[in-house]
């Protein structure tokens, strides 16, 4: 049987490095082709034991190369795109809005530009392209509001947020508009290997390994409803193969904590896990909110569960345990994105 050839943008980053492992297993007749402009948030090493393997291929590019795209679209005949390239950090949107608009805007409209030259003039009629977005897009949420479901107006507060739903619009316009068939997908946070220590998650671990102050903001009443990465792997699938086009599919994992909670919590089980004596919660120090912080998310997923099948497996307490474990047995990965050593390696073997 032919292989599919799959697109996945961003692959290099935190959910789509494990989308890629998770979908390599799943799915044998499926040739992942990765393209990724590897940012500071993208790392190629995680893939390092695929470098070798005909059914994986590395691209590195931007998905603003409007020229770039157009090449990859007429040698590689897509059959299906997973894009996840974005810049993602709540954080540097705010002290640096620009990229994010770029990258996120102007990233998606060119993706979704070539995706449609290729869908109209090659007559190809099982395409599909799979939009992977974000709960932030709904804004905030009151303590006692009823969560997010997919009729819930746009109300983003960040530049972050603002550009993911500006895409998200895009994407939808491009189905209503020239019928390109898309499906949009918009999670809460994410959590599990290979994260970038700048998120709320693995930065603590790293500090409580350090023995620096875990920073929390404002009084750590805010909440999100953790996803285990994992899970999200599973639910895209299922969207990618069930879903109906120019439809949203929430998905959320049901753990709704607030943020205090989450970091009482990574400090017992790392203080359990490494045997230390004294409390790493003596590392909590409150600092300064971010601005327009979102009080809380919730998601409804019953959409996603009655129409897809799709409902999150794994306990928060379950899959945190185990991502801590993870992070401890790879301090060497943390490091090394943290320092940027492996930038070295990688502008050697990947200059363009
Ligand atoms: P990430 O920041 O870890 O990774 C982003 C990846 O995109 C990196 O590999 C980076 O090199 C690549 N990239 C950035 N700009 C690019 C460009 N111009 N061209 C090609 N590649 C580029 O992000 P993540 O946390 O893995 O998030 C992936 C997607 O999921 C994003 O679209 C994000 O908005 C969405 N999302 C993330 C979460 C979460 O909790 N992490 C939750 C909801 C939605
Ligand atoms: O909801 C989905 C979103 O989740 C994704 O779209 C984003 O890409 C992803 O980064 C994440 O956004 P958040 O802003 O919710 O994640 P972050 O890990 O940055 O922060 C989680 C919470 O913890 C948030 O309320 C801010 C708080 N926080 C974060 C950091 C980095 C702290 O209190 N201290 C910190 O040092």
């Amino acid at each position: 049987m032919a292989l599919k050839n799959i697109l996945v943008t961003g692959g290099s980053g935190f959910i789509g490095t494990n989308f890629i492992k998770y979908i390599y297993g799943l799915h044998p007749q499926w040739h992942i082709f990765n393209l990724d402009a590897l940012t500071y948030a993208g790392n190629p090493m995680n893939h390092r034991e695929l470098e070798e393997d005909p059914r994986y291929t590395f691209i590195h590019g931007d998905i603003t190369d409007a020229a770039l795209l157009k090449k990859l679209f007429d040698i590689h005949e897509f059959d299906g795109v997973f894009h996840f390239a974005a810049e993602s950090h709540v954080d540097r949107s705010i002290t640096g809005p620009e990229v994010f608009l770029h990258t996120n805007i102007m990233g998606t409209f060119k993706l979704l530009e070539a995706s449609l030259t290729y869908f109209q003039n090659n007559g190809v009629s099982d395409f599909k392209f799979l939009h992977v977005s974000t709960d932030e897009v709904y804004g905030s949420l009151g303590f006692d509001d009823p969560a997010f479901t997919e009729e819930t107006p746009y109300d983003p507060s960040s530049p972050y947020s603002a550009s993911k739903a500006s895409s998200d619009h895009l994407v939808k316009a491009y189905f209503k508009t020239y019928g390109l068939p898309t499906l949009v997908t918009n999670c809460s946070n994410n959590y599990g290997p290979f994260q970038f220590p700048e998120k709320l998650i693995p930065l603590v671990i790293l500090n409580i390994m350090d023995k620096k102050s875990l920073p929390v903001y404002g009084k750590g009443e805010n909440i999100r409803d953790w996803l285990y990465v994992e899970d999200h792997c599973e639910a895209l699938v299922k969207v990618f193969e069930q879903g109906s086009f120019g439809e949203t599919y929430n998905i959320g994992g049901g753990e709704e904590k607030n943020n205090l909670e989450v970091v009482h919590t990574i400090c017992d089980l790392v203080d359990e896990k490494t045997g230390a004596k004294g409390s790493s919660r003596d590392l909590i120090t409150f600092v300064k909110d971010r601005p327009g912080h979102d009080i809380r998310y919730a998601i409804n997923s019953d959409k996603t569960l009655e129409r897809i099948g799709f409902k999150a497996k794994y306990s928060f307490e379950q899959a945190l345990s185990a991502s801590i474990d993870w992070y401890l047995a790879h301090m060497d990965w943390v490091r090394s994105v943290q320092t940027g050593e492996y930038r070295k390696w990688m502008e050697k073997q990947y200059t363009s």
